[in-house]
C-alpha cells in the first residue's frame, strides 16, 4: 500500500512550495492537483466557454484529455498531448479553474486520475479536497491556510519577480471571491477533514511549516 500525505488549503496558502520539499525529503512524488484543474481551465478558456455557463463546461470537459508525467522530478501536465505546464499560472486560468472546478462532470474525470496516481506510489498530493474526498484514508492529511492579505502579499511578490505588472489590493480581492468559491460550492467544497491536522503559515517560514508536517509523518 502507498504511502499518502494530503495537503489541502485556500489559494496562496503555500501548499505547492510545501508539498515540493516534502516530496523531495520523503522521496515521494508530488502531485499538484491545482494543476490538473488549470489545464481543463486552459481547454475551456481555448474553446471561448464562459466561466459562469456550467452546461457547456459539463459537454465541453469531455474532449479534453488532461495526463501527467514526472520529468527531472517534476510534474508536467499535457492536454490533449501538449505539455502547458508554462501556460496555466495565470489569473485568467486560476480564475476559470476556480469557476468550472464546481462542475461535477470535470471533477468526477480529474478525481479517477488523482486516484490512480496515488495508488501506485507514494505521493504527497495538495489540493482542495484532497483529504476529504480524494483520499479519505490518506495517512497524514493537513489543512494549511494563511491569513488573506499574507498570502495575496506572496502571489504578488511571485508575480513582480516574473515581471509581471499587479495591484497587490486586487489580488487579495481576487483570492477572498476565490476562497469564498471553493468553499461554498455544491461538490467537495474546500474545508477541513474531521482527521487532518490544522496549520497556520501566517507567521511560519517554509522550513517551519515543512518540518512540522515531517514530524507529522513520524508520529
Ligand atoms: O491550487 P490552484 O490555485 O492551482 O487551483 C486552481 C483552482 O482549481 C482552485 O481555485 C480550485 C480548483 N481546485 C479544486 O477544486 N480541487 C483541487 N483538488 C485543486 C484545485
Amino acid at each position: 500500500m502507498s504511502y499518502r500525505i494530503a495537503i489541502d488549503g485556500p489559494a496562496g496558502a503555500g501548499k505547492s512550495t510545501i508539498a515540493k520539499k516534502i516530496a523531495k525529503e520523503k522521496g515521494f512524488i508530488y502531485v499538484d492537483t491545482g494543476a490538473m484543474y488549470r489545464a481543463m481551465a486552459l481547454y475551456l478558456l481555448r474553446s471561448g466557454v464562459e466561466p459562469a455557463d456550467g452546461d457547456e463546461i459539463a459537454e465541453k470537459c469531455k474532449e479534453a484529455d488532461i495526463t501527467i508525467r514526472y520529468e527531472k522530478g517534476g510534474q508536467v501536465v499535457f492536454l490533449n498531448g501538449e505539455d502547458v505546464n508554462g501556460l496555466i499560472r495565470t489569473e485568467e486560468v486560476g480564475n476559470m479553474a476556480s469557476a468550472s472546478s464546481a462542475i461535477p462532470q470535470v471533477r468526477q474525470k480529474l478525481v479517477e486520475l488523482q486516484q490512480r496516481l496515488a495508488n501506485s506510489t507514494d505521493v504527497v498530493m495538495d489540493g482542495r479536497d484532497i483529504g476529504t474526498c480524494v483520499l479519505p484514508d490518506a495517512d497524514v492529511k493537513v489543512y494549511l491556510t494563511a491569513d488573506s492579505r499574507v498570502r495575496a502579499k506572496r502571489r504578488y511578490e511571485e508575480l513582480v519577480a516574473r515581471g509581471e505588472s499587479c495591484n497587490l489590493d486586487r489580488i487579495e480581492q481576487d483570492i477572498i471571491e476565490r476562497d469564498k468559491r471553493d468553499m461554498t460550492r455544491e461538490i467537495s467544497p474546500l474545508r477541513q477533514a474531521a482527521d487532518a491536522v490544522l496549520i497556520d503559515s501566517s507567521h511560519m517560514d517554509i522550513d517551519e511549516v515543512v518540518q512540522a508536517v515531517i514530524a507529522l509523518t513520524e508520529q
